[in-house]
C-alpha cells in the first residue's frame, strides 16, 4: 500500500486504538506499533509523523517503556499524549514531578487556554475544554520547548519545539470529552505532518482488489460464509477480485435467528461466487442433545462447525487459500498481555485442522468495524448485512439457558423476531447496538382468559456500546417495551412473562451464557 502512514506508538495506554481510530476517520492511515519496535523497521516504514500513546506508569520507573532517544531525531513530527508526553520530555533532559505530591493531579474535563496563532490550535476556541488524566506532570522543559496551552494547575498543557517538529499534550486530544480533540489531532495531522487525507474505502478496495488478484493468480479460495458483518464484507471483496475461483460454504447450524438462514442465501445468490448452503441443523441439535452447561455448548458447537466445514472443504478438492475475517481490533489486542478466558468464543472463521491449503489470505486485517462497513457499502453489499448487528457464533444455542429443544429453539426464534421488528419500528436499531430475547428456561406461573398458565420467562436484552467489551443496558422506552410484552405473550405459544435485563457490562457479560 502506498498510504500516507502514521505510526502510534503503543505505550500501553488505555486509549490507543481509540487514537488510531481517530487518524483514521481524517482519512489517514495508521498503524499501532510497540515501542519495542527497532527504529530502523520505523524508519523502513517512512512515516509522515508518529504520535506517542499514553500509559500507565511515571516514567521514572525502571519497568517503565522507553525507546531509544533516535525515534525523536528521524525527521518527521512526534506528538506525544500524557504519557507519551512525560516520556518526550524526559528523553530530552526535561524534569518531571509527581502531582499527586504537589496537588496538581488532574482528572476530568478542565479548561484549557491555547494560544491559537500555533499550528496544533488553528481553529480552536482561546479556551477549550479538555479531557485530563494525570498523576505525573511536566516540570521543566527540555531545551528548545515551550508552552503553548496551559490550565489553572498545569503550566504545560501542550509544549511545542517547532524547529525540530516535537509537540506534546498532557490531556488527551483522541476521547470525546475533549471537545475540539479531533480538530487538534487533525492540525498535527494536516498542519504539521502535512498530510493530504489519502486513506478513503474507495481507494482500499481498490488496491486490495489488485492485491488479492496478483496473489492468487488463477488459484481456488475457501471462505467461511457467516452472515455476519466481516465475513460478508470479505466476500464481496474477494468475489469482486477473483469471482468465481471463490466457494464460500455458508454452515446453517440451525440456530440462526428467524428467517435469517435464508436472507443470507438469498444476499448472495446473484454475486460472481460459487455459493454452498449446509443444512446441518440436525446434526448440531442432536450433538447438543442433554447438554445445558454454556462451555460445554459452545465447545461442541466449535468443533461440530468445523467438522461440517471440513467435510464440505474435502468436497470442493485441493483449495490454496482459505479467508479469514480478521479485523485490526483483533491484530491489535493479540499483541497485548493474556486476558483471563471469560468465555470461549467461536467464530466462525475459526482454523480448520484438515483442509488442505496454502496460505491464509485476511483481507480485512487492516481495518476497524466501521471501515469494515463502509467497505461493505462501497462494493454494493445490501444494508442488511452491512448493518447487522452482532450475531456471536454459537446464535441462538446460547440464548436459550440450559438444553435446547426444537420446541424451545422455535419460541425463542419467534419472540426474537418480534422484538427486533418493534425496535425497528421505534427506529431504535442503529441506536441500541446489540439486541435479543433469551430464553431463560424457568417457568412461572401466569394467568390467560380464565386459565392458569405455566409457562417460560422470555428475557429481552439491549445494550448500547462501541467496543461490546463494555456495555450499558439500553434505555429502551417503556411504551416500546409494553408492545413488544403484550405481541411476544399473545402470538408466541408458551411464553406467558416477559423481563427487561439492566444490567450492564461488567458485572454482566452482553449474553447470557
Ligand atoms: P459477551 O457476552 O462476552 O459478548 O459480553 C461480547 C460480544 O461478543 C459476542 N459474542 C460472540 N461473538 N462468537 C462471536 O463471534 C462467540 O462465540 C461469541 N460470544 C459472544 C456477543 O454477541 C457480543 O456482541
Amino acid at each position: 500500500m502506498d498510504n500516507e502512514l502514521i505510526l502510534v506508538i503503543d505505550f500501553g495506554g488505555q486509549y490507543n486504538q481509540l487514537i488510531a481510530r481517530r487518524v483514521r476517520e481524517h482519512n489517514i492511515y495508521c498503524e499501532v506499533i510497540s515501542y519495542k519496535t527497532p527504529i530502523d523497521e520505523i524508519k523502513a516504514k517512512n512515516p509522515k509523523g508518529i504520535i506517542f500513546t499514553g500509559g500507565p506508569n511515571s516514567v521514572y520507573l525502571d519497568s517503565s517503556p522507553r525507546m531509544p532517544r533516535e525515534i525523536m531525531e528521524i525527521g518527521v513530527p512526534v506528538l506525544g499524549i500524557c504519557y507519551g508526553m512525560h516520556f518526550m520530555t524526559y528523553a530530552l533532559g526535561g524534569e518531571m514531578g509527581s502531582a499527586s505530591d504537589s496537588g496538581l493531579s488532574e482528572f476530568g474535563r478542565t479548561e484549557c487556554a491555547v494560544e491559537t496563532t500555533h499550528p496544533l490550535f488553528k481553529g480552536i476556541k482561546e479556551k477549550t475544554v479538555v479531557w485530563m488524566s494525570h498523576n505525573d506532570y511536566v516540570k521543566a522543559l527540555p531545551e528548545g520547548f515551550r508552552a503553548v496551552a496551559h490550565t489553572d494547575k498545569c503550566p504545560f498543557a501542550a509544549v511545542a519545539d517547532d524547529e525540530k517538529k516535537l509537540y506534546s499534550v498532557q490531556f488527551h486530544p483522541e476521547v470525546n470529552h475533549t471537545e475540539q480533540g479531533f480538530e487538534i489531532l487533525g492540525n498535527f495531522l494536516y498542519n504539521i505532518c502535512e498530510c493530504k487525507g489519502d486513506w478513503t474505502m474507495a481507494n482500499y478496495a481498490k488496491t486490495a482488489i489488485a492485491q488479492i488478484r496478483e496473489k492468487v493468480g488463477d488459484g481456488k479460495v475457501l471462505l467461511a460464509l457467516s452472515g455476519g458483518v466481516d465475513s460478508s464484507v470479505a466476500c464481496a471483496l474477494l468475489s469482486k477480485a477473483v469471482g468465481e475461483q471463490l466457494t464460500c460454504v455458508f454452515v446453517d447450524h440451525g440456530f440462526m435467528r428467524k428467517n435469517e438462514g435464508d436472507e443470507v442465501e438469498a444476499a448472495f445468490k446473484d454475486w460472481d461466487v460459487n455459493f454452498v448452503r449446509v443444512d446441518a441443523s440436525d446434526r448440531f441439535i442432536s450433538k447438543l442433545e442433554g447438554i445445558s452447561d454454556p462451555e460445554t455448548k459452545r465447545k461442541t458447537i466449535g468443533e461440530e462447525f468445523i467438522r461440517v466445514f471440513e467435510e464440505e472443504a474435502k468436497k470442493i478438492g485441493r483449495v490454496d487459500y482459505l479467508v479469514q475475517g480478521t479485523i485490526y481490533p483483533d491484530v491489535i489486542e493479540s499483541g497485548l498481555g493474556d486476558a483471563a478466558v471469560i468465555k470461549s468464543h467461536h467464530n466462525v472463521g475459526g482454523l480448520p485442522d484438515h483442509v488442505d491449503f496454502k496460505e491464509i489470505i485476511e483481507p480485512l486485517r487492516l481495518l476497524f468495524k466501521d471501515e469494515v462497513r463502509k467497505l461493505g457499502t462501497e462494493l454494493g453489499l445490501a444494508d442488511y448485512l452491512v448493518w447487522r448487528q452482532p450475531f456471536p457464533g454459537p446464535g441462538l444455542a446460547i440464548r436459550i439457558i440450559g438444553e435446547i429443544t426444537r420446541e424451545k429453539l422455535r419460541t425463542l426464534q419467534d419472540a426474537d423476531l418480534i422484538f427486533r421488528e418493534e425496535i425497528a419500528k421505534a427506529g431504535l436499531d442503529r441506536s441500541i447496538n446489540q439486541y435479543f430475547a433469551v430464553l431463560t428456561s424457568m417457568r412461572s406461573v401466569g394467568v390467560m382468559g380464565d386459565d392458569r398458565t405455566y409457562d417460560y420467562t422470555l428475557a429481552l436484552r439491549g445494550v448500547t456500546t462501541s467496543d461490546f467489551m463494555t456495555a450499558d443496558f439500553a434505555r429502551v422506552p417503556y411504551e416500546v417495551l409494553e408492545t413488544v410484552s403484550v405481541r411476544i405473550v399473545n402470538e408466541v405459544k408458551g411464553v406467558n412473562r416477559i423481563v427487561y435485563d439492566v444490567t450492564s457490562k461488567p458485572p454482566a457479560t452482553i449474553e447470557w451464557e
